[in-house]
């Protein structure tokens, strides 16, 4: 981590992946701000950081807000977004308003209040159904949903920022992302915090269609890796990485897994494959390996088995 960096803002920072960047930032002696509405971040996520961070309560379109949290910032990570693809496919315009106009306020405080990087939180979503495997980042985009066409969107004013008025910005492309204190709750959170969910409650998990199809799942902790590297390494502005494990697993596979580590041995239901879900996931990575020097420190066993805890504990 850049020593020039101690004054930091995360926006999402009381939500899954934002709090664990969070707890790192501080870890390492930065002076963290967190910008967060609530709408899925919990309080709980920061309760054991209270009076490590200076918290700001509202929504990234507050423009008195962000004025006041990005003052004196020189680091920003963007994490806040309407995360749900669903709500963006049943309300394009408010999804749009959240994390397209969102992100470029953002960036556009940013750019008068003197900050030396943004790294913005981008999806694996924009590659759509595009079968060729690997994916890679001068891949064409594929876009198949408001979620997906907003989070490319940012990405392309996140670069057009670097390129026009010299404000640095890094894009990753998250792929499945997991680990402790993703919210299990709601029909559309990710696999595996539903899986832990019914695996701590003994109850069968619903796979989708045949349960074949592949995803490339991170756990959390390297996704902060690669947030840090990204602020941090001299050459990265302007440029787009995919964050990953450069592996994947069946939903089937995973779910053999979960069983046997919690002694959860009820069979899976399968019901009808989800509407518009593709069938494999897999990152290349080696751009982040080689240009920021990324390595995913947790293989997927590990990661799981670390999510189990936590899940456990709750
Ligand atoms: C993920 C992202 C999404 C992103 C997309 C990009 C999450 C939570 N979502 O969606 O934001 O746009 O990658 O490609 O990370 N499944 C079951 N049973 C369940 C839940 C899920 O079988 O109870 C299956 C799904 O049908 C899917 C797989 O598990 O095939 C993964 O689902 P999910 O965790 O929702 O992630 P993605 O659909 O890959």
């Amino acid at each position: 981590m850049n020593p020039d960096f101690n004054r930091v803002l995360v926006t999402g920072g009381a939500g899954f992946i934002g709090s664990h960047l969070t707890e790192t930032l501080i870890s390492k002696g930065c002076a963290v701000r967190v910008v967060d509405n609530f709408s899925t971040g919990h309080l709980s996520n920061l309760a054991h950081l209270k009076d490590k961070v200076m918290l700001y309560e509202g929504d990234i379109r507050d423009r008195e807000l962000m004025n006041t949290a990005i003052r004196g910032c020189e680091l920003i990570f963007h994490e806040a977004a309407e995360v749900s693809v669903t709500r963006t496919v049943q309300d394009p315009l408010e999804s749009a308003q959240i994390n397209d106009m969102g992100t470029l306020q953002l960036l556009e405080t940013a750019r008068h209040s003197g900050v030396k990087r943004v790294i913005i939180a981008c999806s694996s979503a924009v590659y759509g159904d595009d079968p060729q495997m690997p994916k890679q980042e001068n891949m064409l985009p594929r876009p198949m949903s408001p979620y997906a066409v907003q989070k490319l969107t940012g990405e392309y004013y996140a670069r057009m920022y670097n390129d026009l008025y010299g404000l640095e910005t890094v894009s990753l492309r998250y792929f499945n992302v997991y680990g402790p204190r993703q919210d299990p709750s709601s029909p559309y959170s990710g696999v595996i915090s539903i899986f832990m969910d019914k695996a701590a409650k003994r109850e069968s998990p619903v796979i989708y269609g045949d349960g074949e199809q592949t995803r490339d799942f991170v756990f959390v902790k390297d996704v902060v890796t690669a947030n840090l590297l990204a602020a941090s390494v001299p050459d990265a502005g302007g440029k787009v990485f995919n964050v990953g494990i450069g592996s994947s697993i069946s939903i089937n596979e995973l779910w053999r897994l979960i069983s046997r580590m919690s002694g959860n041995s009820k069979k899976p239901e399968y019901g009808p494959p989800r509407a518009g879900d593709i069938r494999e996931s897999l990152s290349d990575i080696s751009k982040a390996e080689k240009e920021l020097g990324f390595t995913p420190a947790y293989s997927f066993e590990k990661g799981l088995e670390i999510t189990m805890e936590w899940y456990k504990n709750q």
